[in-house]
């Protein structure tokens, strides 16, 4: 087909026509040629002065347009201020009880300049640390952006973590500042979001000053000295702050994520490299045009928020709805409402939000005309196929493509995804397809060996690219070691894939002692030190069990102190208690109490034994399990431990 009889055919059905190859000559060329290729990408974006050198790679270090000097709130927003995009519209914002706001780019650029000038008075600088924690209201990207205009690093806590989370995560990083507001709205109630912080700053000593924003109007306590209204502090205010020049690597965010001990990890990125490579992606996967109304729904508090709700379609001058409640609330019908509203084009959710709204079934999103929807993503999991299903018949109308991303919050932007920008190809439900260009993806075994079509292996990245995270903040020793020291030279996501006979990658999961709890990463070791944080638990065991809804649901097996007894009233108290130390999306499922925990000699818990025994499944071939332990030995344990279960 002649790209005239392509480019006269109805957009989605363009999307249709199998343009693989124009995909593949363009990622088999970004891979001869990668810096080349990407230098002409970061030309796309404005810089103040020019890099010396593409990429500096001391491996595991990359540094990305050594030399050049650039400004994220700079490319987000001045670049439109000379031309009409100035008044096009960044963000629509809906409250939880239907409060609607609008900001053009102009607006936006407005109130992020205030609001800079505001943080440099209360006396932080390029450098600095500063915390959030937030809710879903339009002031939240207006700082970030503020933020990064005066070369501040900020760290994002999800507003559903506790106040220890919140204080682990400003003694790392020693943040000076933290902004929250009174409170927020979710599911009709209000979240004491000021009461939290407050209770987490008498763990920490770092911060200085608080700037409190009013949203819920609720009483609240403010510390003279240390809190300041927001609307007290962009009084008398400058118009406009120079944006300040900043290297490329200059460190933008540090976001936590979880690993496989207990203290969560500290992803550090950077500003010139990061920026390249969500602008490319955002471009490349949602290939947002001018008309667009683009909707990413993820809280600020992961990543997905901040590539994909923040930065990337920012970079684009793309209009964003922004919602601050859940998507069920006050019915499983709002998403949809929303999208029929406000005529939504693009729209990028999870698979764990399509199954909890797929089981309320088809008659709520048919109440609602979703016509204007063109592309659909997910993110953060592997999607089942019945779930790819209704989400294209039901929510697509069978006309919408879905691109399924697979990436993580180390990687900065997506990896692996069909491009409807650079020519879509035929998509198999649950497989995210192809790596990007200029990502050099590969299927590998135990010795680092390039794996056959169809074996199952370990997903590894063998070149930098721009997006990577530059290290683990105050960790460069774990950084080298996670990542780096599996398979030397080649970057390691903890991931099993495999590759089907086409040569599409399909994602299996983790291949770590780490679980994905709808969407979000959860190490098991961070739950079990939640468990024997409580005066009655001794030992704690915790694994992922499969979930139709979350893809994994939480299960825990606890050893109790002498003098505590099992009963409905301690699992209960069991699973508040870790809910209120790691928050809402790591509450255990099921709690089991047992005398003993399967170990190998060595007191390493199995993991694959707890594993199997929480999903009731086999256990599989206990010979190859862990060191050092006989087969017998093992399943006496295996026995025992069932046994103990069961009791
Ligand atoms: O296991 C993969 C899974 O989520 C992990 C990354 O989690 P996080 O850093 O929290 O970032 C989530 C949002 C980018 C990965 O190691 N994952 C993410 N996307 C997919 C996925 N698994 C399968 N398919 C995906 N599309």
């Amino acid at each position: 087909m002649s790209d005239s009889e392509l480019s006269s055919l109805p957009f989605n059905e363009r999307y249709f026509q199998d343009s693989s190859s124009n995909y593949h000559k363009i990622r088999n060329s970004a891979l001869d040629n990668p810096e080349t290729f990407w230098s002409n990408i970061a030309k796309e974006l404005s810089w103040f002065r020019d890099w010396d050198e593409v990429l500096d790679w001391k491996l595991p270090f990359a540094k990305w347009f050594t030399g050049g000097k650039i400004n994220a709130s700079f490319n987000c927003l001045d670049r439109y201020m000379g031309s009409e995009l100035k008044n096009k519209i960044a963000y629509i914002w809906e409250g939880e009880n239907g409060d609607k706001r609008t900001l053009t780019y102009l607006q936006l650029f407005e109130q992020v300049n205030h609001f800079a000038d505001a943080l440099l008075k209360l006396g932080v600088k390029k450098g600095d640390r500063i915390a959030f924690y937030m809710p879903m209201v339009p002031e939240f990207p207006i700082a970030i952006l503020a933020a990064t205009r005066i070369g501040v690093t900020f760290t994002v806590v999800f507003s559903g973590f506790s106040a220890s989370a919140l204080a682990d995560r400003i003694n790392d990083s020693q943040a000076k500042l933290v902004i929250t507001s009174d409170g927020g709205f979710r599911r009709g109630k209000i979240l004491k979001l000021k009461d939290i912080v407050d209770e987490a700053l008498d763990k920490t000593s770092s911060v200085e000053k608080v700037i409190v924003l009013k949203r819920a109007d609720i009483e609240i306590n403010m510390t003279e000295n240390r809190d300041v209204w927001w609307h007290d502090s962009i009084k008398n205010t400058r118009d406009f702050v120079e944006p300040e020049q900043l290297e490329s690597d200059h460190p933008l965010y540090i976001l936590y994520t979880s690993g496989t001990t207990g203290k969560p990890k500290g992803v550090l990125h950077g500003t010139g490299g990061y920026l390249t490579y969500v602008y490319a992606t955002t471009k490349w996967v949602f290939d947002i045009q001018n008309d667009d109304i683009y909707w990413c729904p993820a809280d600020i508090g992961w990543v997905t928020g901040h590539s994909y709700f923040i930065f990337g379609p920012l970079l684009q001058g793309a209009t964003s709805i922004m919602y601050e409640g859940a998507p069920d609330y006050p019915n499983p019908e709002r998403l949809w409402e929303m999208i029929d509203k406000y005529k939504v084009s693009i729209f990028y959710f999870t698979p764990t939000g399509i199954r909890a709204l797929m089981k309320h079934g088809d008659e709520l999103p048919k109440k609602h005309n979703l016509n204007s929807l063109r592309l659909l993503g997910t993110v953060g999991e592997p999607i089942n196929p019945a779930a790819w299903k209704w989400y294209y018949d039901v929510i697509g109308n069978k006309k919408c493509p879905i691109v399924d991303t697979w990436w993580q919050t180390e990687t900065g932007g997506i990896m692996l995804s069909a491009s409807p920008h650079l020519g879509l190809v035929s998509l198999k439900p649950g497989s995210a397809t192809f790596p990007l260009p200029g990502i050099d993806a590969d299927i590998v075994d135990e010795q680092g060996n390039s794996m056959k079509f169809g074996e199952k292996g370990f997903l590894v990245i063998k070149k930098p690219w721009p997006g990577m995270f530059l290290t683990l903040y105050n960790d460069s020793e774990r950084y080298k070691q996670v990542y780096w020291e599996k398979f030397p030279g080649y970057y390691y996501p903890g991931d099993y894939a495999i590759r089907d006979h086409d040569g599409y990658f399909w994602l299996l999961g983790r291949a770590d002692e780490v679980l994905n709890v709808a969407g979000h990463r959860l190490g098991t070791i961070e739950i079990e030190d939640a468990m024997v944080e409580h005066a009655a638990v001794a030992e704690a065991a915790v694994a992922g069990k499969p979930d139709e809804i979350k893809g994994e649901s939480i299960v825990v097996f606890a050893i109790l102190q002498k003098g505590n007894n099992p009963s409905t009233k301690l699992r209960v108290e069991l699973r508040n208690h870790v809910r209120s130390v790691l928050g809402p999306v790591a509450t255990p499922e099921e709690i089991y109490f047992v005398n003993m925990l399967p170990k190998t000699r060595s007191g390493k818990i199995m993991r694959r034994v707890v594993k199997a025994v929480a999903s009731g499944k086999d256990i599989g071939d206990v010979t190859t399990l862990e060191d050092g332990a006989s087969v017998d030995e093992i399943k006496r344990t295996i026995d025992e431990f069932r046994q103990s279960v069961e009791d």
